[in-house]
Order: C-alpha cells, then structure tokens, then sequence
C-alpha cells in the first residue's frame, strides 16, 4: 500500500463526516471519471475516456452486453489463456446465443499468433484477449491481433491487468476498442477499482444494456421512461460508485504517472533477467517466456510443491503468489531490491532440500 493511501482514506472519512450528501456535488460524482482520467495516462487514453468500475469482470459484462449474441455475427475469439473471469463470462453468452471460439495454447505459456489471426473471421462480432497473460507473463501482440479483428469487421478488447503499470502501453497505438483492467496488481491501487476505456468514436453506437441511472443523460431526473444514454463516457457506467475505493486507488496511479512506465519497464527487465539466471542456476523450471519483448514483469518458477512454498514463503513475509498449472509468480515492482530476487531463490531452494514442505 502506497504511504499516501491511509492519508487519502481519511480524507474520505473527513469528507464523509463533515460534508455529507454534499460531497456528491464537490467532487464524489465526477470521481469515476476524474480517477479513470490518471489510468488514461498510464494507458495513453484521452481525458474523459476511461471509466472507474469496481472490477474487470464488471467492465467487461458491460461491454459484453453492447451486442446482439443472437445474429449471425455471434462469435466471440479468444484463447485459453485469458483470465478465467472473461472466459466464463462468454460462455454464459453462449445462452444468449454467441459462439465461443477458444484458441488453444500449445505449452500452457504462449498463444501462437497466427492461431489467433486465423481464428478470426466475418462471423466474429468481438475479440478478447490479455496484454499480457496472468499466468506466464507471456506478451501478446495486440496491434497485430486489433488488425485483423477490424479487416474482419469484429471489436477488440483487451484485458491489461498484468501489463498497465508495468509494460509501456497506448490503446491508441493498439488501435484497440475497449480495455479493461484493474488496480490490484501493478497500479498498487488496492480493491474495487477496475477500469473500462472505451474509443470515443464507438460511444454512440454503444447501448449497454447493463447500465443503470448514473448513465442516464439527465440522471437528475428520474424520468420513467426509456433509457437515454448520456453523451459521454458516463454511459458506460450503471449504479453508484464505489467511492471509497478510488480514494484508495488515486495514489498508486499517481505515483506510477510520477516515475513513468518507461522507468519501471526498464528496471523490471533486469530484475526478471535476474531473476531467470538465478531460477536457471538453481536447476528451476522458468514459465516464462525468456525474450525481452515477449515477457511482462512476473517470473513463474515451476517447482515441486509450488502452493506449499507459497504458503511457507507468506508466512516467512516473502511475498509472492501460486497459480496451479504455471507455479510461484515473483514480481519485482520499482520498490523491490535486487537483494530482495536473492532472498526469494535463497528460501525456495531451503525450502525444496528441507521437509518441511514434503518435497
Ligand atoms: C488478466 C486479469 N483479468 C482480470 C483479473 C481480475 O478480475 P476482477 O477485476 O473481475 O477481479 C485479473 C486478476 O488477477 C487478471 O489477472
């Protein structure tokens, strides 16, 4: 949690208790556009064009819910690597009458390119895939993949939870039409605040149909009768906001916009090349691509025992997660020593030789 974050939570307290309802209008309603606006310049969006929401698989079912699943543009790609949130989410389209077109991956870490493109067709109405993907850290080339997808007639959205924050990005240079993500992993934002960006030249055409007053035109109003989207990007928004939540997030934003991507790209590639020498030195299996351009910010080591270690690892406050199927995700961020990769392969290691894991 950054150090400025328990300052910002009191000043939702104090907010709370001494202006009451009157905060709405003094800066709580804007607030899901005025916190989306500082993810805007982590992802290379423009002012006004990325809502706060409180999670991904929200962002996500609304953009779902902007299209018919029953024509015959009804297919969804994606591969079997995105995050399983989004994948359930579209087979529960499949009730609506989508197709779901899985591409496989053949080593469980990488999605081969030329799949994906062939997979693509003129009956594709949306495709979804990570920037970078959760389990391997493996980068995907979404420019490439936003190609096709349009020469096809289909939109595109990418998940950029694993990379915003940790791997230089811009929706614009993707050409992507929607991005989602959220706050818990590289943007040091804490829970609740999950975001949509949206091209801006898509917001008239788009109708979510999971919505709510707050995406109203004249939401003041409370007219009875059928929705009138607002203009803006607050269409793609539904009930009130979690509030306390982006005061939580404001300051993990704040900081990565302060020290630049670039500057964090730049030292995580050295610190996971570190972490792949000492993990090949220790005779440990690495899931994760090794080539510079292919790989985000985790090394996943794939150990005997993986979920045991973590959980030995937490208690000894080494903290690093599991994913089954891939290993122990290590993620030095811009605060991480490189004493600190040393100390993590040191107790994996005591771990492995010793029984305390039953290795
Ligand atoms: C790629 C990706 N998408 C989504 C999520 C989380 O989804 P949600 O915000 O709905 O909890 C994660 C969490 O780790 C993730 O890695």
């Amino acid at each position: 949690m950054p150090g400025r974050t328990r300052d910002r939570l009191a000043e939702y307290a104090d907010t709370w208790s001494s202006r009451s309802i009157r905060a709405w209008e003094e800066g709580w309603w804007e607030m899901p556009i005025a916190v989306g606006n500082l993810i805007g310049r982590i992802i290379g969006a423009g002012a006004g064009e990325v809502v706060m929401l409180p999670n991904v698989s929200i962002a996500q079912s609304i953009v779902n819910s902007c299209f018919e699943w029953n024509s015959k543009r009804n297919r969804i790609v994606t591969d079997a690597l995105n995050f399983p949130t989004n994948l359930y989410l579209f087979h529960a389209l499949e009730r609506l009458g989508a197709e779901v077109c899985i591409v496989p991956s053949e080593d469980g870490m990488t999605v081969p390119l030329d799949r994906m493109l062939a997979a693509i067709d003129e009956r594709t109405r949306l495709v979804s895939a990570s920037h970078v993907i959760f389990k391997s850290a493996f980068v995907q080339d979404m420019a490439t993949i936003a190609k096709r997808a349009h020469e096809m007639g289909a939109l595109i959205v990418a998940d950029l939870y694993q990379s915003a924050g940790a791997v230089p990005l811009n929706v614009r240079e993707m050409d992507v039409d929607f991005a989602t993500g959220g706050s818990v992993k590289w943007l040091c934002g804490g829970p609740g605040a999950g975001y949509l960006y949206v091209r801006r030249d898509l917001w008239p055409r788009l109708e979510p149909k999971m919505t709510g007053w707050i995406a109203h035109q004249r939401p003041f109003a409370f007219e009875a009768e059928e929705m009138d989207y607002a203009a803006d990007a607050f269409r793609f928004l539904n009930g009130t906001p979690s509030i306390p939540a982006l005061y939580a997030a404001r300051s993990g934003y704040e900081i990565i916009n302060e020290i630049g991507v670039e500057r964090i790209r730049e030292k995580s590639l050295r610190q996971t090349q570190r972490l792949m020498d000492l993990a090949d030195e220790a005779g440990f299996k690495v899931n994760t691509p090794r080539k510079a351009e292919e790989r985000g910010g985790t090394v996943t080591l794939d150990v005997p025992n993986g979920h045991e270690i973590v959980k030995e690892l937490l208690r000894r406050d080494i903290l690093v997660d599991f994913r089954p199927g891939a290993g122990i995700r290590v993620a030095p961020h811009f605060y991480t020593s490189d004493e600190e990769l040393d100390v993590v392969i040191r107790e994996i290691q005591g771990l492995l030789a010793s029984s305390r894991v039953g290795a």
